[in-house]
């Protein structure tokens, strides 16, 4: 043992310590009752899942506080973008992926040019050009436009639609979108308390009256004042120079899976990120969610030449994600019993059980581990990794993904920090998902690249 390894166990202990101070200070540090408020940049759409901007504040100064060179940020499932804003607060540099094009525009919406002024004016030109459109045609189909749209809310979503085109900064349009998005969520005929396409009864549907041109008005003044909001705490910290954040930002749609191939060299000091607990249709259907909101948005303000076939079904995004896809299933299991000891011995406790069970942990964690290869890779030594995860049932019985996820990083040469364990507060994402019984406690797995 030289000296070099007892310098690295050194450099553990002060994060670990640094980590474990927030909860010898307050015990219930980490569980942020009634203190996960989501402001300014953090507020701007209802995305599933998302992280406590909090934790992931305190998170990174905790990592910045020992490393003050520790700049460059990965997330690999960005989703609404929490950790992009958190680390624009500290001036920090921000790469994001997603499979999904709906997080990809929330987080292009974070990080527009702040010209909150313009904004404002560009929005009265768009409420004006929307309000007064004679043009009532709809301006998009796909199938069941009818049972999710009212024909009346789809005429005034295609005015918005219309009249957002017609606004020439791409920046802006990008912005005007997300209000779109929230629009469209607050006034289809899906039910608002699933994250799952859910139709509403006939009555209720014939019973409403709504204005999508007024929803979006108030949706976009709320985004306006929020923007302001995230823009004066970058200005205090001089973080803007001439309207722009003055960090780099690199956000674009991708598979987590397959970065290493797209990518050609990434070092990254902090990865901070929360993938899905488990495939999309049992647990959270981002896709979904989004489906119903891209069909009104113009893709190609996302991401030119976007590959519309993501929005060929109501679950396509939710097929690309992790754990979408069981296909091939058979042929890795004993490569991944290898590498996860803990999804081994989850294997074995879920036989005798229905075999779809098993087939859908196993297809999830096959795509897990297929993200932590290029995830790692594209991490400079000692960088600090932090996962946030929970740990779900299925067919009654926990599946350890903390551990699960540990065993992987370890095969891929990280080590081992600490995990905190946290109680998650808000009961809307479990109640809204029916698995209020198999999650109430999430884990932040930290650790560290490199194995000596
Ligand atoms: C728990 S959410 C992330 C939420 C995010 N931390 C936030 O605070 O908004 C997980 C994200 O992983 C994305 N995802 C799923 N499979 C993916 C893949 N193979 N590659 C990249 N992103 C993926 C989903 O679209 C979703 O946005």
């Amino acid at each position: 043992m030289g000296s070099k390894s007892h310098t690295v166990e050194f450099t553990d202990e002060i994060l670990r310590n640094r980590l474990n101070a927030y909860r010898l200070a307050d015990r219930e540090h980490w569980n942020f009752r009634g203190n996960a408020v989501r402001q300014h940049g953090h507020a701007y759409f209802q995305y599933p899942a998302m992280m406590v901007p909090q934790m992931v504040g305190d998170l990174l100064d905790a990592i910045v506080g020992q490393h003050p060179g520790y700049r460059r940020v990965y997330d690999p499932f960005a989703g609404s973008g929490t950790a992009l804003t958190e680390a624009m607060i500290r001036g920090l540099d921000f790469t994001g992926r997603d499979i999904n094009p709906m997080a990809v525009l929330l987080c292009q919406a974070k990080t527009i040019p702040f010209f909150d002024a313009a904004l404002q004016e560009k929005s009265i030109q768009v409420f004006a050009s929307a309000r007064n459109a004679r043009k009532s045609s709809i301006a998009v189909e796909f199938p069941n436009r009818k049972k999710w749209f009212q024909d009346s809310v789809a005429i005034e979503l295609s005015k918005l639609r219309r009249a957002i085109q017609a606004e020439p900064a791409v920046w802006a349009r990008r912005f005007f979108w997300v209000a779109m998005a929230e629009t469209v969520r607050m006034t289809s005929n899906s039910r608002t308390s699933t994250f799952k396409l859910h139709i509403r009864p006939k009555d209720e549907i014939d019973g409403r009256r709504l204005s999508p041109l007024a929803i979006f008005e108030k949706i976009t003044a709320r985004n306006i004042a929020h923007l302001r909001m995230q823009k004066e705490l970058l200005r205090n910290a001089g973080f803007i120079e001439r309207g722009h954040y003055h960090g780099s930002v690199d956000i674009r749609i991708g598979d987590s899976a397959l970065q290493e191939k797209t990518s050609t060299k990434m070092e990254f000091d902090i990865l901070v990120t929360s993938p899905p607990y488990g495939d999309n249709t049992s647990t959270v259907p981002y896709g979904q969610h989004s489906y119903l909101p891209l069909q009104w948005i113009d893709l190609e303000d996302i991401s030119t030449g976007i590959d519309r076939s993501c929005l060929g079904t109501t679950h396509e995004i939710d097929r690309r994600s992790l754990g979408g896809s069981r296909r091939g299933i058979k042929d890795v299991v004993e490569s991944l019993r290898q590498r996860s000891p803990s999804l081994s011995a989850t294997i074995d406790g879920l036989q005798g059980e229905k075999p779809d069970r098993i087939a859908r942990v196993v297809a999830f964690c096959r795509d897990l581990n297929r993200c932590i290869a290029p995830a790692v890779a594209a991490m400079q030594k000692n960088a600090v990794m932090i996962w946030i995860l929970g740990n779900r049932k299925v067919g009654g019985k926990p599946v350890p993904l903390d551990r699960i996820l540990s065993d992987f990083l370890v095969a891929n040469g990280a080590r081992h920090i600490t995990i905190i364990n946290r109680e998650i507060p808000s009961k809307r994402m479990a109640v809204r998902n029916n698995i209020s019984a198999t999650m109430r406690t999430e884990n932040v797995v930290v650790m560290r690249k490199g194995i000596e």
